[in-house]
């Protein structure tokens, strides 16, 4: 299977004042594209050269593994961002959100924590389970839900390169940001609204 960089879904200044055009210039045109050319190496001429991203990630260990994770987990980052982002979710995302954790702000503050708590480099994540039931979780490195049969909603990058330029080791300051002024609610309202209906299918 042929893998390809996405397109990053805005411009590379979309996303300022909280996310610099030269983070985004770095972050996507070094350090995204370099994943992909690593994997690219990593897999050529090997069983895994006709797999998908996702298969890569469940089955694979080592570089190849880190490698496809993080390809997937950036283009799903840029999509669960997005300019003039933030704000109230879609109706649906909402009373989930309020069914899984309590309210909006418990969820802010209980994936604030695990941003922020993640030691080192890694993920904060919004996953549903089966059902569709909600939870936040961090990640290490390069690790994605979907290896926890989790499915992703939502992601923050909290490796030093999202946010170093920007907000330098104020880590805190970032994922503040992100949440209030950048989360694409519409993308995890989409991921959701998948998950329920692969689970409606499998009921019927
Ligand atoms: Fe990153």
């Amino acid at each position: 299977m042929k893998l390809t960089l996405e397109p990053l879904p805005y411009d590379k200044d979309a996303l300022a004042p909280y996310i610099c055009a030269r983070t985004l210039e770095a972050h996507y045109e070094k350090h995204h594209k370099g994943y992909l050319a690593k994997l690219q190496d990593a897999i050529a001429e090997t069983s895994l050269a006709n797999k998908t991203l996702e298969q890569i990630i469940v089955q694979a260990e080592g570089t190849p593994f880190n490698m496809a994770a993080q390809v997937w987990n950036h283009t799903f980052y840029w999509n669960s961002l997005r300019p003039a982002g933030g704000g109230a979710p879609p109706k649906a995302l909402t009373e989930a959100i309020r069914q899984g954790f309590g309210g909006m702000n418990e969820f802010k503050r209980e994936l604030a924590e695990v941003a922020n708590g993640q030691f080192g480099s890694g993920w904060a994540w919004l996953v549903a389970d089966r059902s569709g039931k909600l939870a936040v979780l961090s990640t290490g490195n390069a690790d994605n839900p979907l290896r926890r049969e989790a499915t992703p909603l939502l992601t923050i990058d909290v490796w030093e390169h999202a946010y170093y330029l920007d907000y330098q080791h104020e880590r805190e300051k970032y994922v503040e940001a992100v949440l209030d002024h950048l989360l694409n609610w519409d993308f995890a309202a989409e991921n959701l609204a998948k998950v329920r209906r692969a689970h409606d299918t499998l009921a019927a």
